[in-house]
């Protein structure tokens, strides 16, 4: 049985990939750059003596990533996991950029997991499987940063509760997480309010949790109290915050 994982090269899609090549699971690990999933795969088949398949696709401008990846499929088991910890964000997403730089911020974070669910739907519902999304903090409320990013964001969260609604419970495992920061490329030199998260701290729960049924939450945890704050202010008091 295969688990694929969609961002597998940095930060929390590393530490998936490493908590379940641990666990003895063949893996089909995906990311733009060949050289670093090469050099990942190495890694993790030397210490874990599992087999590693690696995919390089830019999905910022991969058509059909779907159909690569089911291609990469038929050499590996059949898969069981999807897990989608794929993601790009810039600080100069606000209303600035450029039509193609918003297009491809919409096209990462949120068109190449919609794509590559519905390419690998068949195979996982045949398993059983579990489909695992990321979804942000930064989606709790609109703000005038992280513009594209958070509206992709938050449509992952339509796309997660589609998803439950079109299954029975135990046909498919449908897992979204609600992230808080994490220690990873993406909030690199950031002026955080608090301390950031290790990924390879929430990693093994994640990897637990996998074909143990559907839900969305927070995580980590207290993150689920930081969006009830956020949403309960009064919309003036969160325009003037957030100026
Ligand atoms: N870090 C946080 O504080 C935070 C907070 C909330 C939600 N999240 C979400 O959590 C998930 C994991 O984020 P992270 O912090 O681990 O991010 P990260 O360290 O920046 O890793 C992102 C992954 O996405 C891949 N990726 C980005 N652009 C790509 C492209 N054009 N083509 C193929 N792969 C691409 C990267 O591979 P390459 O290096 O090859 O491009 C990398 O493997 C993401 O969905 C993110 O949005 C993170």
């Amino acid at each position: 049985m295969t688990a694929i994982v969609v961002g597998a090269s940095s930060g929390l899609g590393r530490a998936l990939a490493d908590e379940l090549a641990r666990r003895g699971q063949v893996l089909l690990l995906v990311a733009s750059d060949a050289r670093d999933l090469h050099a990942l795969a190495a890694d993790l088949q030397l210490r874990h003596e599992v087999e590693v398949a690696t995919l390089a696709l830019d999905l910022g401008r991969e058509v059909d990533p779907g159909a690569r990846i089911l291609a990469a499929l038929a050499a590996l088991p059949p898969p069981t996991s999807l897990l989608l910890p794929v993601g790009l964000s810039r600080r100069d997403d606000d209303f600035t950029l450029s039509a193609g730089a918003s297009g491809e911020l919409l096209a990462i974070n949120l068109h190449a997991p919609l794509a590559i669910i519905g390419a690998l739907l068949p195979s996982l519902r045949e398993t059983r499987g579990t489909i695992v999304s990321f979804g942000s903090i930064a989606a709790a409320r609109g703000r005038g940063q992280n513009v594209a990013y958070a509206a992709a964001k938050r449509a992952l969260e339509s796309l997660h509760e589609s998803l439950r609604q079109a299954h029975a419970p135990g046909a498919l495992h449908v897992q979204l997480y609600r992230l808080g920061f994490l220690a990873t490329n993406l909030t690199f030199g950031m002026a955080l309010p608090w301390a950031a998260t290790d990924p390879a701290r929430i990693a093994p729960g994640l990897v637990r949790r996998l074909g143990k049924g559907s839900f969305a939450r927070h995580l980590p945890r207290r993150y689920a109290l930081v969006a009830l704050l956020l949403r309960s202010l009064p919309w003036f008091a969160w325009r003037r915050l957030r100026r």
